[in-house]
């Protein structure tokens, strides 16, 4: 199989336990969804493959920092690589998400805001953009304060809204605002979230 590898503490765990099935004989191509990921899977032996060689993925498993109940519509980017996140998604046959019960909500944005991936150039106009779509974008910052800055080169704006009544349309016009490389809303991605609380770990399906 080839298997695309999250970001995030939670994927960090996912990504240690193929590293042991590895060990012990799975023979799997993985694609990262950042350079993090891709450095811990090169550590611990995980082969490594590109887009040039395999146009679809098998199976993604990654973390979120929302999951909406019902739909496991998702909220992803917190730590940063949901542009890769969504690439690597979109041509997964299977998206699992690995999180803990603090993740759910009923309705997304409920916790977190919508990070938002844009271009260096200009990021001040486009920030003036999502605000005109009822957001209130703050730009992120690194711990020394810097402006943060992507896989990509690019910067991230944690947009908060007042409330997402309409996900989907959302990510729509966030989408085309100019400026905006890619939105941290994952709309109908995930099938299957691993759902971590202290009795265990539960399967939620979508729709189920
Ligand atoms: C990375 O860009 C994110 O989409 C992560 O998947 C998300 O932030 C979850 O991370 P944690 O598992 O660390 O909460």
């Amino acid at each position: 199989m080839v298997i695309g590898l999250g970001t995030g503490s939670t994927a960090h765990y996912a990504i240690e336990a193929l590293i042991r099935r590895v060990h012990g004989g799975l023979r799997i191509r993985a694609i990262p969804t950042s350079e993090r990921s891709a450095a811990q899977a090169r550590a611990g032996g995980i082969p490594l493959s590109t887009f040039a060689e395999h146009r679809r993925l098998d199976l993604t498993i990654d973390g979120a920092d929302e999951v909406e109940l019902g739909t496991l519509n998702l909220i992803k980017g917190l730590g940063g690589a949901l542009l890769r996140e969504k690439i690597v998604a979109s041509v997964s046959a299977r998206l699992v998400i690995v999180a803990d019960h603090a993740k759910l909500v009923d309705r997304l944005g409920t916790k977190t805001p919508v990070p938002v991936e844009v271009v260096p150039f200009g990021w001040e106009t486009t920030a003036d953009r999502l605000r005109r779509l009822g957001a209130d974008p703050q730009s992120r910052r690194d711990a020394k304060g810097q402006l943060f800055c992507t896989d990509g080169g690019n910067r991230i704006l944690d947009c908060r809204f007042r409330s997402i009544s309409d996900p989907e349309s959302l990510d729509r016009m966030i989408g085309q605002t100019v400026g905006v490389v890619e939105t941290g809303l994952f709309i109908g991605m995930a099938q299957i979230a691993l759902i971590a609380d202290a009795g265990g770990v539960r399967s939620i399906r979508r729709g189920g």
